[in-house]
């Protein structure tokens, strides 16, 4: 049984990356393997909309995206995490997203079991930009789990978050169970 996280924030220190680090955490202490990627680490590069995408036997632009791609519709649960940027997904995420498109394309599945979504603003918009990322797992036939929280100054420390970080074990809490019990 495998997590993969997918993270959309380019600031490795900041709240997102932390809440998926707990997150990951919390999977791992139930015996679940994991994977973090944090998309601004890769190259993942914009949909170019080829018209014959369908008729490609791969994605035409070599870059990262498709091995991400390719964990992603694989792996038994997912989190997919973003920062809150004016009121949306980062771009990173949203590239990300529109790559998917390849996947749907070509009638492939997506494996997972559950996803955990995670939106992170500062003061407002994370639970709108929730709902955006639903768009990325909703061909899943997965139980759907969803945190949306602010965390209000841009300099604050992230380990101050108390709730969000409560809400984020409780998340992956709730994904080991579905997992372990698939798996039993
Ligand atoms: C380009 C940019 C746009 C932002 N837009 C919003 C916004 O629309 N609403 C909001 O509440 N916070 C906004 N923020 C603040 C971030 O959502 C906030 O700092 C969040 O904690 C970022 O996540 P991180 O800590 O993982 O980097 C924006 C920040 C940046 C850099």
């Amino acid at each position: 049984m495998k997590v993969v996280a997918i993270g959309g924030s380019p600031r490795l220190h900041g709240n997102t990356n932390y809440l998926i680090d707990q997150a990951l955490g919390e999977l791992v202490s139930h015996g679940i393997d994991t994977e973090k990627i944090v998309l601004n680490e890769y190259k993942v590069g914009p949909c170019q909309a080829h018209e014959n995408c369908a008729s490609l036997t791969e994605c035409q632009q070599k870059d990262d995206g498709q091995w991400i791609l390719e964990k992603f519709s694989q792996a038994d649960g997912v989190i997919l995490a973003s920062p809150v940027y004016f009121g949306a997904i980062s771009a990173q995420m949203k590239a990300f997203m529109d790559r998917s498109f390849f996947l749907f394309r070509h009638g492939m599945g997506l494996n997972f079991k559950c996803a955990g979504l995670i939106a992170i603003a500062g003061r407002r918009g994370a639970d709108e930009t929730v709902e955006e990322l639903k768009k990325l797992v909703r061909r899943a036939e997965a139980e759907v789990f969803t945190l949306s929280g602010n965390s209000g100054a841009p300099d604050v420390d992230p380990k101050t978050q108390t709730e969000l970080i409560e809400q984020a074990k409780d998340m992956a809490k709730k994904m080991a169970e579905i997992l372990t019990a698939a798996n039993s």
